[in-house]
């Protein structure tokens, strides 16, 4: 008999690998995400972080492995049956649409949210995240700073309410004054209980922000563990913080 998977484990990711013609981007990677978490995925540009969310997205087929969410297989969903099942992805590169109002970006993330209270309710706990969106309300997106099109992208992605947020480099070129705005909204999501997997090559920030952790290695999980500890481990100082 299979052992049953852990109950408390939102997301569980089994042995995936993940190739482009041929290459592989990622070589068996394993990690879960409890519920309520923020968990982080570090490594560095080209590491594999984004395949995996990928493929946790049905955007990508892994050629091996499982993806299990919310107690159920999701491996080979296609990505809109994975979005309805409740998970958001929120891609790299603060993707908004400039020529929409911060508010049409925000409610095209609700599109498959038919009840009107529920779509309002959403509203409001985005701008308790991101309180200068409810102040851009009615301007366009192409106006907002980087790093409000980022809270703007981050934001959408909670407007369908989903189980697990998934934020690709939420921290990635964004003016660094802003960068703890950004995290607050982050545990902001979490607090109402919004599991979050947050990818980034910002490691010492995604370690402060994060409960669990995940190093990612040329595709394969090379640490994994309590994320405070992780940022004391010779592993993260020698690699990534240059200590
Ligand atoms: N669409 C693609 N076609 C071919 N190779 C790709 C593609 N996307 C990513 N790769 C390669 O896969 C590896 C992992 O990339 P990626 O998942 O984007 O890593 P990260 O997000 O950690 O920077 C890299 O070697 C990258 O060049
Ligand atoms: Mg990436």
């Amino acid at each position: 008999m299979q052992p049953a998977p852990a109950a408390a484990a939102l997301l569980a990711v089994d042995d995936i690998a993940v190739a482009y013609d041929g290459m592989r981007a990622l070589q068996g990677v394993t990690l879960d995400a409890a519920a309520g978490a923020i968990v982080a995925l570090v490594g560095a540009n080209g590491a594999g972080k984004t395949s995996l969310l990928r493929a946790i997205s049905g955007i990508v087929r892994p050629e091996r492995g499982t993806i299990h969410f919310d107690g159920s297989d999701i491996t080979r969903l296609p990505a809109h049956e994975i979005v309805r099942r409740g998970i958001a992805h929120v891609p790299e590169g603060r993707r908004v649409f400039a020529s929409a109002t911060v508010r049409d970006n925000l409610l095209l993330g609700a599109y498959v949210e038919r009840d009107r209270n529920a779509r309002a309710r959403r509203l409001d706990e985005a701008f308790t995240a991101f309180p200068i969106l409810r102040a851009r309300l009615e301007q366009r997106a192409s106006t907002l700073s980087g790093g409000e099109q980022q809270m703007l992208a981050i934001a959408r992605g909670t407007m369908s309410g989903p189980k697990l947020l998934m934020l690709d480099e939420p921290s990635l070129g964004i003016a660094p004054k802003l960068i703890p705005e950004i995290y607050a909204g982050i545990r902001q999501i979490a607090a109402r209980g919004t599991t979050v997997l947050l990818v980034e090559q910002n490691v010492r920030e995604a370690l402060r922000v994060a409960t669990w952790a995940f190093v990612l290695q040329t595709g394969r999980v090379v640490a994994s563990g309590d994320a405070r500890e992780l940022a004391e481990s010779d592993l993260i100082k020698r690699a990534f913080l240059g200590l």
